[in-house]
């Protein structure tokens, strides 16, 4: 685990409390190319998305949905990034790079976000930030188990033909988390004052 720099007392009340605080406290992303085998297995996927499912949402909605790549899926992705480069001129060089973008993590998990604007009880706004809870308690959840993974988006997420592929008729592919085994430990970055966004009313 990186040390937490100034971390201060935690009120937790019990030392798992404490060591679950710790742990959420030292989580940070680890890009694609910090990632290793193995990847998280089925099972371990399968308490991701337990974790996601447990983010606040407002009547059970549920506006989100994995789909996980690993081996032949992480093939069929890379050849949707070398055509998403052919499209765009790139270079033979560049199209080896789209390649290991999509093969670098041995596991590559597409979030897509089920949004129903029809919806006249839960507004939008509400069901997107259920989105980036379950993304927070997804990635939260891989740390937690020992993996490092990073969530991405990018040109390619915006892509039709790549949206297409992953997404169902008002689907949104809002990106994707690569999870594996992490080369090295995280790097902690400079922590923001949680003063900063806190304030009396
Ligand atoms: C929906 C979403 C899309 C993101 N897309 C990218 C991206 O394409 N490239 C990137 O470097 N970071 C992206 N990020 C940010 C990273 O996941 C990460 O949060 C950021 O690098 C800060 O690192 P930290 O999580 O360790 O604080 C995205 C985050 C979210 C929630």
């Amino acid at each position: 685990m990186p040390a937490v720099p100034n971390l201060p007392p935690l009120p937790a009340d019990t030392p798992e409390g404490e060591a679950a605080l710790k742990l959420l406290l030292t989580r940070y992303s680890v890009s694609a190319k910090h990632l290793r085998e193995p990847g998280p297995s089925d099972e371990a996927i399968w308490a991701m998305a337990m974790a996601a499912l447990r983010a606040p949402d407002h009547e059970k909605r549920i506006p989100f949905r994995f789909v996980v790549a690993r081996g032949e899926g992480l093939e069929r992705l890379a050849a949707l990034f070398v055509d998403y480069g052919r499209r765009h001129g790139k270079t033979a060089e560049d199209l080896e790079r789209e390649r290991e973008k999509a093969m670098q993590a041995p596991v590559v998990i597409a979030v897509i976000a089920r949004i129903n604007p029809e919806d006249e009880v839960v507004p939008v706004h509400e069901q997107w930030t259920t989105v980036g809870g379950a993304i927070a308690n997804a990635v939260n959840a891989l740390h937690f188990m020992g993996f490092g993974a990073k969530m991405v988006a990018g040109a390619r997420a915006a892509d039709p033909q790549i949206v297409a592929a992953h997404c169902r008729a008002g689907e949104t592919l809002v990106g994707w988390i690569a999870a594996g085994t992490m080369d090295g430990p995280p790097k902690a970055r400079g922590e923001i004052d949680p003063g900063a966004i806190l304030a009396p009313f």
